[in-house]
């Protein structure tokens, strides 16, 4: 079974996508990122971030993922707590933790092309 209906479903991805942009848009680190594009921008960010993490019914067609992050000087530390974040929210919504692993293991295959520095 694909991970999108393991974890819930369309019901289980809105409450994922509302608790996670409340934990990305006010942490720290993370939020300089999203600082330049709107509220708008960062929940379509969160939605087709999901879509690929999760291999959801709607897959994913745009840039790919070294193009749409490239020159955006992502730290390997700002990966790793958007990641940590993540399956924060997935367990807030009662995912199993498997599921969890699963997505992030198959985020950190996405590492390499994303983060441009290593901090
Ligand atoms: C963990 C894996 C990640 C995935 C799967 C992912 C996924 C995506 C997707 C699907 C887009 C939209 C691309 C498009 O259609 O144009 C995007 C854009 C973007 N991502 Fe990520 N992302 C990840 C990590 C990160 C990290 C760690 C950051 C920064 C901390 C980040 C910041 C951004 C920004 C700022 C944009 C907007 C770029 C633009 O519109 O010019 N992403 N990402």
């Amino acid at each position: 079974m694909k991970l999108y209906d393991e974890i819930g479903g369309d019901a289980a991805i809105a409450a994922v996508v509302s608790d996670y942009w409340h934990r990305v848009s006010t942490d720290e680190l993370l939020s300089p990122w999203f600082s330049t594009i709107d509220s708008r921008q960062l929940r379509f960010h969160l939605h087709a971030y999901l879509t690929v993490a999760l291999d959801g019914p709607e897959l994913y067609k745009g840039r790919s993922m070294r193009h749409a992050h490239a020159g955006l000087r992502v730290t390997g530390e700002a990966f790793d707590l958007l990641v940590l974040r993540l399956g924060e929210s997935l367990e807030a919504v009662g995912a199993a933790p498997q599921n969890i692993h699963r997505v992030n293991a198959r985020l950190s295959q996405l590492r390499a092309v994303i983060v441009e520095v290593e901090s």
